[in-house]
């Protein structure tokens, strides 16, 4: 017999960990939780100055709007852990892509990729980050997040 299969797990990463990543983590939740998919799904940062902060208020707007609480998450920072804790590790930006690309130890068994190469047509992309923005920028945030999340749903059902 051969032993059952964990969940597909998947790490989001931005680089404050309280904008983008969190939303990210958000819509897959509610993506896979409205698709019967069981998955284990984290985000992270690349930058340590939001390390036990909650996710920014336009953030948590943002989501509460659409259905998801997302008070309770606290930022953390990347650890090299990571790449053997999680199958995917998706950037939300090219700058978060080559941070990775550092830290990833050799050999490591996670998949790297920027969030929006899996959607189609929009490969190679980055999640502009809505940070200095307005709270606009957020709903564009989530729009982005949510069609990323959806075509990942996908893609992890089929394998
Ligand atoms: P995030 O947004 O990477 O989407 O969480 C940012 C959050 C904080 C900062 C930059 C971007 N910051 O410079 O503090």
């Amino acid at each position: 017999m051969t032993p059952p299969r964990r969940p597909p797990a998947v790490l989001m990463v931005c680089l404050g960990n309280i904008c983008r990543s969190p939303l990210a983590e958000a819509a897959l939740r509610r993506a896979a939780a409205a698709a019967g998919l069981e998955v284990e799904v984290d985000s992270a940062g690349t930058g340590d100055w939001h390390v036990g902060a909650p996710p920014d208020p336009r953030a948590q707007a943002v989501a509460r709007a659409n259905g998801v609480d997302i008070s309770g998450l606290r930022g953390r920072q990347v650890e090299a852990a990571d790449f053997e804790r999680f199958d995917h590790v998706l950037a939300l930006d090219h700058a978060n892509l080559a941070a990775l690309e550092r830290l990833r130890p050799p050999g490591s068994r996670a998949r790297l990729a920027l969030l929006l190469d899996h959607v189609p047509g929009r490969a190679g992309e980055a999640v502009a980050d809505p940070y200095f923005g307005t709270e606009a920028g957020f709903a564009v945030t989530w729009a982005e997040v949510t069609a990323a999340a959806e075509a990942l749903v996908a893609a992890l059902r089929a394998r």
